[in-house]
């Protein structure tokens, strides 16, 4: 007789590869895998040849972010030849979108889970196993991986991502994410702070706190707002580093920036997604804000933090967009004087409001000088605010091993740039104070004194 919870560890030792695509979120889901896939049995290898099972974390926000996905599904199939009875699972963005259509390849994929399902995921590999491909793209409202501890992939063992939130209630016109991901839940801060707080402890410096729109982050049955948490989240201890991501421009209220500027640990960079400089742009996107609110919390974050650095989102080409809308996004970004910026090319994006009622009509090579254009502007633009920063000192927290030489580090200053330092006898996880004495447009450089 087979006794429940006396079962032998079904995943028996069996090798599980996690390849992740997309945002941070998911990258912060596959830690959330790891750690269920790791309570029933099966071990984590980083080597694809070791695997007996492989999931891929995928991402729908542009259609090329998929093209990729399907290249890589593909390119599976040879170590399925070569091992028989290898399970190839799709999970996240790309698997809640697509559903079965994805398994209408022969061959290619044995398990599709959507991002609330992944507690069913060792129920799947079993069936797989058995030779049932399986299919769990259910949403929920509640689901929100709370109490999973999740198993650390990051490399350097100092900095972390905390999911604080999942879904998305904004429902902009040009993003798959509220029909992939589901409703906007938050998560109990209490398992929030204690995470963060096990990090601390195990040697972690800095943590991220994420959500789709964390300014909207809710704890209904004690009223914590994102402000109160941060405060909380930070109040661990000085020498843990806070920062989060997204901020939607529409909810970051003045209390989070009085709460930044009274700990010195949250960090001074701030990522708030313009998308676009037109108002009107905005209306067409339903984003819910324009250009002068937009620029009313960038004079805001001035007040309340005047070194604090700026970060964006952009989209070139959405639909309708004029040449006289393309300038004011090239005169916004000169205005706010963006250190970095993420800038897209508008990809029309099946199920969405835009794709269901208007027109992608910018044409392709349109869309393209646009975004060069944009591109251009902010390669200035970084590079000025680098250039700022020659001669100054900052500390910075040191994160790993340079990737151009085996005897620098680098590391991260409050504002999130990156630092490139002589090695010394320094380590990931010190503070140091480093003096800046060059830069390129992505990177500065500098000595520690
Ligand atoms: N096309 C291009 N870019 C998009 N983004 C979201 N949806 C689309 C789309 N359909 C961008 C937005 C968002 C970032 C994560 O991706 O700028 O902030
Ligand atoms: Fe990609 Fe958006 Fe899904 Fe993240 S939430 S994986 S960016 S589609």
């Amino acid at each position: 007789m087979e006794l429940r919870g006396m079962r032998p560890a079904v995943g028996s030792q069996r090798k599980l590869y996690i390849e992740t695509y997309g945002c941070q979120m998911n990258t912060g889901d596959s830690e959330i895998v790891l750690s269920i896939m790791q309570a029933d049995g099966f071990v984590f290898t980083d080597e694809i040849a070791q695997a007996d099972i492989i999931f891929v974390n995928t991402c729908s926000v542009r259609d090329n972010a998929e093209q990729r996905i399907w290249g890589r599904l593909n390119e599976f199939k040879r170590h399925k030849k070569q091992k028989p009875g290898l399970i190839v699972g799709v999970l996240g963005c790309m698997a809640e979108r697509l559903k079965e259509s994805l398994m209408e390849k022969q061959g290619l994929v044995d398990i599709v889970a959507g991002p609330d399902s992944y507690r069913s995921l060792p129920d799947l590999v079993r069936s797989a196993s058995d030779g049932m491909r399986g299919i769990n793209v259910q949403l929920s409202k509640e689901e929100t991986y709370a109490e999973i501890s999740p198993v650390r992939l990051d490399k350097n063992g100092v900095s972390a991502f905390i999911a604080i939130m999942r879904g998305c209630n904004n429902m902009c016109s040009y993003c798959v994410v509220p029909y992939t991901r589901g409703r906007e839940r938050s998560r109990d801060p209490q398992t929030i702070y204690n995470e963060a707080k096990g990090l601390f402890e195990r040697g972690y410096r800095e943590v991220t706190l994420l959500g789709q729109n964390v300014n909207s982050y809710a704890w209904e049955p004690d009223g914590t707002g994102f402000a109160e948490l941060l405060d909380m989240v930070a109040g661990i201890d000085p020498a843990l580093r806070v920062r989060f991501a997204t901020s939607h421009p529409k909810d970051l209220s003045d209390k989070v920036l009085q709460v930044m500027s009274a700990r010195e640990n949250i960090c001074r960079s701030i990522h708030l997604p313009a998308q676009s400089g037109s108002s009107r742009m905005l209306e067409v996107m339903n984003r819910r804000y324009t250009r002068e609110w937009y620029l009313g919390r960038i004079a805001a974050i001035k007040k309340y933090l005047p070194d604090c650095s700026v970060t964006t989102d952009l989209i070139a080409g959405f639909c309708t967009e004029t040449e006289e809308d393309h300038l004011q996004t090239l005169s916004l970004m000169e205005q706010v004087g963006y250190d970095f910026a993420f800038m897209f090319k508008y990809s029309e994006r099946p199920g969405t409001k835009a794709s269901r009622s208007m027109a992608d009509d910018v044409p392709e090579e349109v869309k393209t000088r646009r975004l060069i254009q944009i591109i251009e502007l902010q390669n200035r633009l970084s590079l000025e605010s680098n250039r700022r920063d020659v001669g100054r000192t900052f500390e910075v927290l040191v994160e790993g091993t340079s990737k151009r030489s085996p005897q620098q580090l680098f590391g991260r200053t409050s504002r999130n740039k990156v630092v490139v330092f002589d090695r010394g006898d320094h380590k990931p996880g010190d503070y140091l104070t480093v003096e800046i004495t060059g830069c390129s447009g992505a990177t500065l450089y500098g000595s520690v004194i």
